[in-house]
């Protein structure tokens, strides 16, 4: 091996000490992988060489600011658990109209204290067929209504000279039906219809469809379509319109690689690896989580690290706690497989807290959340551009005492709709009917209870409202990880009627959470006492808190406290001796805390002051407590 790398270097002139060494260091693991899944194609060994030229290629395509970069954040180290970095998802043409209008508007994410973008899908994908982006019609044209890659790439450039980092997806799971490979399939051609799953009868898929979940049941049943042109039957997990590709077959994963550089070399900061838990199948099991899919994913990891290292992975696996520790890798690949993940069940468990005000079933799913090895981290959100799923572990809300069924029931009437009493205005997503599971569709402020509030003018109300929503992103500005608003929220934007009216958006209630920013409206922040101004100034000082506190930094360092009420939940977190707790009442009503709770091998502290409040406390005796009141929390130290 070490032969064929000089061969290599030598024939790209790559005198690069560091890049050799990566090399090096990661071919081997490469090779075997690659060996591991794909060793019996017949293509194996020339594909293979294919994917060293590919990490060949990528690195001398790297612009030298790029490499400078890398070299920087190596020097920090594990860069992205820092407590500094708070970032935005936005989808470009909502928010400002396209990339250029974007770079405009850099200035109100320094406002607000932000400083890491997450652009929704930005490439190519068929009006009306899109799923927001996620079905990509080309990897490497930008949407024309949004610009095009030098547009992309001056707005990188201006990110990186404010120091902000940037996050965009690469769809690896699927294509659209317009992509120029399934045309190619679609015309008969037997290479491409190998890039796909494809079967000429029922056989298999029927086999197949009794162990795989339905992923929107509604609005896409089953997970196969007929193509009449090819008298085949197409693998289509989400969307019909979104075929999966097919990595069995080596050729996909090669040239799926090439697109992950590609972005890589744009400048991209952290990629977004869009639905990592189906890229493998097979008969007989959900098509989730497979082990060969965290194979596949290893290996773009030590392949990334080789060629274009300062380019950090989140896996957007949205599963149960046990499995999406598995995605940061195990045994020797930990921590060399993504980066990040999404902490789904947290901000789920959060929903759940606020709508029962209980907290156990949030500190039931801690034991399973902690074993998030030191140097991965987590994505911290109350709200993103997909619906809030419920699917935490039975066994947790069995542990606080309650039926699961039961509890879900109770959870998808308070925010789906059902529930006429309920403060929350939501939707129900992805209803199944053959097993009851649905999701939940709504904005932040929506489900926290704004948009009834508003309608009914009620200013109690109102302002439990913003409370609750600046409670919701406290919980999770503070937990470790990076926190990602969804946009609009900052603003307190309810629910967003208008897709209604959208023949290629009508079938999918998420649109109702994906606002259309109206900047006249965005000007109400600058107005004191508005809801714009509350919800805008809390975030952006719970953001600056944040930015100030050391001990916020993702390194392993939160410990859960006993609270002894059952609508309060604490976290501590710690840099050596600095301790900060994080208190949060999720309950409407008033709740008092034991300052026994404060208590650490037979010590506790004598006074504490509230960064949020800015009063302070003397820590009394057991039978003394700190009062909360409705939806109130204190960052105490
Ligand atoms: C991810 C996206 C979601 C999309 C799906 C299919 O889960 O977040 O919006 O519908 O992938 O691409």
């Amino acid at each position: 091996m070490q032969k064929k790398i000089n061969g290599y270097l030598a024939n790209y002139n790559i005198k690069e000490v560091g890049f050799a060494q990566r090399l090096g260091a990661n071919v081997n693991d490469i090779a075997e992988i690659f060996q591991l899944i794909y060793g019996d194609h017949p293509q194996a060994e020339g594909l293979f060489e294919a994917l060293l030229d590919q990490i060949c290629q990528a690195h001398i395509a790297r612009k030298e600011s790029l490499k400078k970069r890398d070299a920087e954040k190596e020097k920090v180290g594990t860069w992205f658990l820092s407590n500094q970095l708070a970032g935005m998802s936005l989808y470009v043409d909502r928010f400002a109209g396209n990339l250029s209008g974007l770079r405009q508007k850099l200035d109100y994410f320094e406002t607000l204290g932000v400083n890491y973008l997450h652009l929704m899908p930005i490439f190519k994908s068929p009006e009306g067929e899109s799923d927001g982006g996620y079905a990509v019609e080309d990897f490497r044209a930008i949407e024309e209504k949004l610009g095009n890659i030098q547009d992309l790439s001056d707005l990188q450039s201006s990110m990186q000279e404010k120091g902000m980092y940037l996050m965009i997806d690469i769809v690896l799971n699927h294509t659209s039906h317009h992509h120029e490979w399934a045309k190619k399939a679609r015309s008969g051609d037997q290479e491409f219809q190998e890039y796909f799953y494809m079967y000429e009868d029922r056989r298999i898929p029927d086999e197949m469809e009794k162990d795989m979940p339905e992923i929107f049941p509604e609005s896409s049943p089953g997970s196969f379509i007929y193509d009449e042109r090819m008298d085949k039957w197409v693998m289509t997990v989400f969307h019909q319109y979104q075929w999966d590709l097919n990595y069995r077959n080596p050729k996909v994963f090669v040239e799926m690689l090439a697109n992950v550089f590609y972005y890589a070399n744009l400048g991209v900061d952290v990629l977004r690896i869009d639905a990592p838990a189906f890229i493998w199948k097979q008969v007989g099991t959900t098509c989730q989580n497979l082990p060969e899919a965290h194979k596949l994913l290893q290996m773009i990891k030590l392949c990334v690290e080789v060629a274009t290292p300062g380019m950090a992975l989140l896996g957007e696996a949205i599963v149960a706690p046990a499995q999406i520790m598995e995605y940061f890798g195990k045994g020797r690949f930990a921590t060399h497989e993504c980066d990040f993940a999404y902490n789904a069940t947290h901000m789920a468990v959060q929903w759940d807290a606020l709508a029962t005000a209980d907290t156990r079933v949030m500190l039931a799913a801690q034991s399973e959340l902690s074993k998030k090895p030191l140097g991965a981290s987590w994505i911290t959100y109350t709200r993103c551009h997909d619906d809030i799923g419920l699917g935490y572990d039975d066994h947790m809300i069995e542990q606080s005492g309650y039926t699961p069924y039961l509890h879900r029931m109770y959870m998808k009437n308070h925010y789906g709709g059902v529930q006429e009493d309920s403060p929350a205005t939501g939707a129900l997503f992805a209803v199944n009917p053959k097993t009851q599971d649905a999701r939940i569709s709504g904005s932040l402020a929506s489900l926290c209870g704004l948009e009834k509030a508003l309608a009914s003018k009620n200013k109690l109300a109102i302002a439990t409202a913003i409370q609750k929503i600046i409670l919701m992103q406290a919980h999770c500005m503070f937990l470790g990880g990076v926190p990602v608003l969804f946009y609009g929220d900052e603003m307190g934007y309810t629910n967003d009627y208008s897709y209604l009216q959208d023949a290629g958006k009508a079938y999918d209630n998420r649109w109702m959470h994906r606002p259309v920013i109206d900047w006249k409206k965005n000007k109400k922040a600058e107005k004191e006492g508005t809801v714009e101004q509350q919800v805008f100034s809390a975030t952006q000082r719970l953001i600056s808190l944040r930015k100030s506190l050391d001990v916020v930094a993702d390194l392993k360092n939160i410990d859960w406290m006993a609270s002894h009420n059952r609508s309060v939940v604490g976290y501590e977190r710690y840099i050596g001796e600095e301790r900060v707790y994080f208190i949060f009442n999720f309950s409407g009503e008033v709740q008092d805390l034991t300052w026994f709770a404060f208590e650490r091998e037979g010590k506790r502290p004598l006074e504490l002051r509230d960064a949020w409040s800015g009063k302070s406390f003397i820590v009394g005796s057991d039978e003394e407590h700190l009062r909360c009141g409705p939806y109130e929390f204190f960052i105490l130290s």
